[in-house]
């Protein structure tokens, strides 16, 4: 078996520090293409899909430096392609952003469908080609190969995101539109802490953006960007995680370096079941689990709702509350290929629709478990933490391409957490 051994049953104990978030690093690293001066990003997490990231750029020509402590020195000026088709592409969700950020350099780009994790259901980009169908590319897919096009320069326009706020199609739609002529508007925008984070890059690079955080983005298109210095933001996904271990557990935990705004939307649902979460510092958190916790009703919405990218981790403690609980997902319908995993651990669960309805149980017990996702794989970690007994996790490869070594982390706070077998990153990252 290659994967985790668990032995669960410890409260989590002591301090954790949290790393750069992975979905913002997914949309800076790509910006860095839309400017040939150097750029400095800091506080990057050193994690499989950003791994993969930053080496799809050395193929494309840019020079990327590792200066230590997580930061990285991103020089694209020796970028003259606009084609990015390798195999690894496939590999990322994110990988869609060099489409924005290809076609605000060159006006061109031929881009590999992307990837990403398998909700059990196809992940669309049909608010993306919209986007950049307004802003004046014209897209065409074919082998699997998306090819933007344009005549001339992109040029500004209104654009209504349907349906869902799409965080992926906010940030694309920005990166064309920053060096478009003209004025882009994007209404129903997602207001996630790494759109706001990537905003925050763009400015310094000299885009001219207003809104970010609302449902309502303003790009005034500018000729040219520069290179700069950005820090990316701590990752609050990362950090709900290890809030919901420290609970799960029982257990007492800091949680270090942490804007404790972007954690309100997990704590305050948390705080609902019982548990105890408050500030320490103006970049801690203490998250505090002694007792039963309560049955509520969770929903996973947009930013500043309780994030889709948290719901299977919030399953899991409703697996040990009292009474009957339900997790509704409305961004993904069909984030739930972890529950069958959870019923070999003695949860009752049943899945209606988008919601998953949870009877609380005394206690989990270990098994032989296999994650098919990133946040799957998080919730089953937490799963096995909180459980008696011993779980053998395989399919970890998953929360490797998203937390910086959990398993020393873990370790840190007292768990029985085993890699055995397990790839290292350097062995995934292509
Ligand atoms: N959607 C469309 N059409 C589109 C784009 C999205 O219908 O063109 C739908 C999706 O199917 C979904 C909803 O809109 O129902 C929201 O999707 P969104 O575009 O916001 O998600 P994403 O860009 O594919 C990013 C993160 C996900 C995170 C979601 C929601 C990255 C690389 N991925 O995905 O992160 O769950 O936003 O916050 O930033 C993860 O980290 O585990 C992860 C999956």
């Amino acid at each position: 078996m290659s994967g985790y051994i668990i032995r669960g049953g410890i409260p989590l104990s002591g301090s954790v520090t949290i790393s750069g978030a992975k979905n913002a690093a997914s949309a800076i690293i790509p910006a860095t293409i839309m400017t040939d001066e150097p750029c400095r990003i800091e506080n990057v997490p050193d994690v499989a899909d950003i791994a993969v990231y930053l080496n799809i750029l050395r193929r494309m020509g840019a020079e990327v430096r590792d200066a230590g402590g997580g930061a990285y020195e991103i020089d694209c000026s020796g970028v003259t392609t606009h084609t990015a088709t390798s195999d690894d592409m496939r590999k990322l969700r994110a990988s869609y952003y060099l489409i924005g950020a290809l076609l605000s350099r060159f006006g061109r780009a031929d881009v590999a469908m992307p990837g990403g994790c398998n909700f059990g259901a196809p992940r669309q980009i049909d608010q993306h080609i919209k986007g950049l169908t307004a802003l004046g590319a014209s897209i065409s897919i074919k082998n699997g190969v998306l090819t933007a096009t344009t005549d001339g320069r992109l040029h500004g326009a209104s654009i209504f995101i349907d349906g869902i706020p799409s965080v992926g199609a906010t940030a694309n739609i920005m990166l064309a539109a920053v060096t478009a002529s003209g004025t882009t508007i994007i209404e129903n925008a997602a207001r996630e802490p790494h759109i706001v984070d990537l905003v925050t890059f763009l400015g310094l690079m000299g885009a001219d953006i207003h809104g970010a955080g609302t449902d309502v983005i303003r790009i005034h298109g500018v000729d040219k960007l520069h290179g700069g210095t950005h820090a990316i933001i701590p990752d609050q996904i990362e950090a709900g995680t290890y809030i919901a271990a420290a609970v799960g557990t029982g257990g007492r935990v800091e949680i270090k370096n942490v804007i404790p705004k972007h954690l309100e939307c997990i704590s305050g649902k948390l705080r609902e079941m019982g548990a105890s979460i408050f500030e320490s510092s103006d970049t801690s958190v203490i998250a505090d689990g002694s007792g039963r916790f309560r049955n509520i009703d969770v929903t996973a919405m947009p930013y500043p709702g309780f994030p889709t990218d948290m719901q299977p981790q919030a399953a899991v403690l409703l697996c040990l509350a009292d009474g009957t609980s339900t997790v509704t997902d409305n961004v993904f319908a069909t984030r739930f290929q972890y529950i069958d995993e959870l019923v070999k651990m003695g949860a009752s669960i049943k899945v209606t629709g988008r919601t998953a309805i949870i009877n609380g149980v005394q206690s989990l017990t270990g098994a032989p478990l296999k994650a098919g996702d990133l946040r799957a794989c998080a919730a089953l970690v937490i799963a096995g933490l909180c459980a008696r007994g011993t779980t053998e996790l395989e399919g970890v490869r998953y929360i490797e391409r998203g937390y910086v070594d959990v398993v020393g982390k873990l370790r840190a706070l007292g768990a029985d957490i085993t890699s055995v077998g397990a790839p290292a990153l350097s062995d995934m990252a292509i």
